[in-house]
């Protein structure tokens, strides 16, 4: 008995938490059983190792223990929130997976995209989405959408256009698990997409 796996992935500030926030309201109105959750994942663990990540205390963190720790963090957090619901029967949705652990951690630092894939697929288990929700958006206009465009750097554009020719090469070469989404649409018309696409999977189970 296994329930949906839902995940969230694009750029920052594309969308992805306000869609959250719209199917969790939704499926609360369908009482259909469901939870949200994020990642970095917000278990016990997962803080720890962030706060190691991140504490400046620590100085120099390698890309690579950096990466691990990432991984251990999503390895609980599968095994401690995402699993135990599916297990469940319920709808989990998740606002970032994997893909956005390979995307940002992959391109533009000195690790293997394969590398990177490898570990944190291997964190979770294996585990894959029912389905994947990307919300595409050109990162130049995206960047418009945030604050102040100057402050960001051509590197860290390049390292936008690099993550999200990743995501859009993952859901080309997987169409049956991946909705693929243009972020500048209205809230609602891509939260009737979503919906849509989850009703059809839901009816598809039953
Ligand atoms: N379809 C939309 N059209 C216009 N603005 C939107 C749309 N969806 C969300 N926004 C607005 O864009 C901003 C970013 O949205 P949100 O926080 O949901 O993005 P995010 O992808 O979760 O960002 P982050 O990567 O920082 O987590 C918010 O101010 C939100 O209200
Ligand atoms: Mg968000």
């Amino acid at each position: 008995m296994s329930g949906l796996f839902v995940v969230f992935e694009g750029g920052d500030s594309v969308g992805k938490s306000t869609q959250v926030d719209l199917l969790d309201g939704w499926l609360t109105t369908q009482a259909i059983a469901h939870r949200t959750t994020r990642q970095p994942g917000g278990t016990e663990v997962g803080a720890e190792l962030r706060r190691l990540v991140l504490d400046p205390v620590f100085g120099d963190v390698s890309p690579r223990a950096e990466a691990l720790m990432y991984a251990a963090d999503k390895a609980q957090h599968v095994h401690e929130v995402i699993a135990p619901a599916l297990r469940r029967g319920e709808v989990v949705v998740s606002d970032r997976y994997v893909l956005s652990m390979i995307a940002y951690q992959g391109a533009g630092r000195e690790l293997e995209m394969d590398d990177i894939a490898h570990i944190g697929w291997w964190a979770v288990g294996g585990l894959r989405p029912d389905l994947t929700v990307l919300l595409d958006a050109d990162p130049d206009e995206a960047v418009a959408r945030i604050a102040d465009k100057d402050r960001l750097e051509q590197a860290g554009l390049d390292l936008h256009h690099r993550a999200r020719g990743f995501f859009l090469d993952q859901a080309a070469a997987d169409p049956g698990h991946f909705l693929v989404l243009n972020a500048r649409d209205t809230r609602e018309a891509i939260a009737a997409a979503i919906q849509e696409r989850i009703s059809a999977l839901l009816a598809d189970r039953a």
